[in-house]
């Protein structure tokens, strides 16, 4: 890739003011793109955006709008065709995270982070599409999360919001593949960004914990997949989800018995390679050092195999009774687990 890979292209970044936007935009600068930096509320950290950019002798705007407002996104997308012309990269990163129990979760919360997460993707996109169609040229990178991929009991309209991003991503990547337009996704995992705010230290303690490669994201480390999905490298990507969260992804589509999920129900989660069980037999027998990792205790687990299309069910007799989990046959799917101890608050982080 050449350092120039974005000359003469038009970006828009939404939420560019701050966090893993601001570091998008100035990836886009940096690969020559001239820049409009979107932000809602916050002025002064757009405008300091785009005067580090102006300084570094890059082309860049400021844009306020709220992205979950029609008529604001148009003006902005009037605004920025106007001044840098039509828009040719677009980066639908402005997001909210609420960190909130399902008790704590109202309708007005729900709207409230759908309508930034969810209904503000779809008013850009919708905004730019027909000047990409008529150009016959257009990237979109939307920002979703890993909480679109597991169980997030502590987000939950996020978590649905994240998911109809991913939704979106592809659907759209479908209707406008035949006008040269990408629409890709990435989901981060934790990255160290003003939104993690209003969640506990333990809990981000925790994440980073779980996550194999012992680090929280920086914004760059998002930055540089969008730069992927935006470059001619991806040329063969459309409608894809890029998990970048330092592996902590890596079991989502397993049957994972990590404590830290306690209690959720996993219904339908594949078992790939090493997933289940003696749930037939539940005994406390030694099983081998890796099968050991997947040790969990439940209520009950039920299985269903592939290949001879049984289902089998098992009840541990006795509430709380220890299940060892073994790797067994590959065609295997867990199709209800249900764990009652020990039971620890759920992680959960945008
Ligand atoms: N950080 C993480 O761990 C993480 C993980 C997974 C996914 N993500 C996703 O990555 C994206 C960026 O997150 P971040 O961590 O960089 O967040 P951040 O530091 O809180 O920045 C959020 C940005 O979005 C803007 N924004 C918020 N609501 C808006 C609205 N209605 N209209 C226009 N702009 C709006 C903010 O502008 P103002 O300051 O003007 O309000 C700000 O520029 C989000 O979509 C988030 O869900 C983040």
């Amino acid at each position: 890739m050449t350092e120039q890979e974005f000359s003469g292209k038009t970006a828009l970044v939404t939420g560019g003011s701050r966090g893993i936007g601001r570091a998008c935009a100035e990836m886009l600068a940096r690969h020559g793109a001239r820049v409009a930096v979107n932000y809602r509320s916050n002025a002064n950290a757009a405008n300091d955006v785009v005067r580090t950019l102006q300084t570094g002798g890059h082309t860049a705007i400021a844009v306020r709008a709220d992205v979950s407002d029609e008529t604001q996104v148009q003006t902005m997308v009037e605004t920025v065709e106007k001044q840098l012309g039509p828009v040719d990269l677009l980066i639908n990163n402005a997001g909210v995270f609420y960190y909130a129990t399902h008790e704590e979760t109202d309708l007005e919360l729900w709207n409230r982070t759908l309508a930034c997460n969810l209904t503000g993707v779809f008013l850009v996109t919708w905004a730019v599409k027909q000047q990409m169609i008529e150009r016959q040229f257009g990237r979109i990178v939307n920002m979703s999360s890993i909480s679109a991929l597991r169980p997030r009991p502590n987000s939950i309209a996020y978590a649905a919001s994240k998911a109809g991003v991913t939704g979106f991503t592809k659907s759209t990547a479908e209707a406008f593949a035949e006008h040269n337009i990408r629409v890709n996704a990435i989901a981060p995992g934790l990255i160290e960004t003003e939104i993690l705010d209003g969640v506990d230290q333990s809990v981000l303690d925790r994440i980073v914990e779980s996550t194999p490669l012992g680090r929280i994201g920086t914004p760059d480390d998002v930055a540089e997949l969008a730069r992927f999905l935006l470059s001619d490298e991806s040329r063969f990507m459309t409608g894809q989800t890029i998990v970048g969260s330092g592996g902590s992804m890596r079991e989502a589509s397993n049957f994972e018995t990590s404590p830290t999920t306690a209690g959720t129900d996993r219904g339908h989660c594949d078992s790939s390679a090493a997933a289940l069980s003696s749930a037939t037999q539940p005994t406390n027998t030694a099983a081998p050092a890796a099968s050991r990792r997947n040790e969990t205790t439940v209520t009950r687990l039920n299985i269903r195999s592939r290949s001879a299309n049984l289902r089998c069910e098992a009840s541990v007799p006795s509430f709380g009774a220890r299940v060892e989990t073994q790797a067994m046959a590959e065609n295997c799917k867990v199709v209800r687990a249900v764990q009652v101890s020990p039971i620890r608050p759920a992680v959960a982080g945008p």
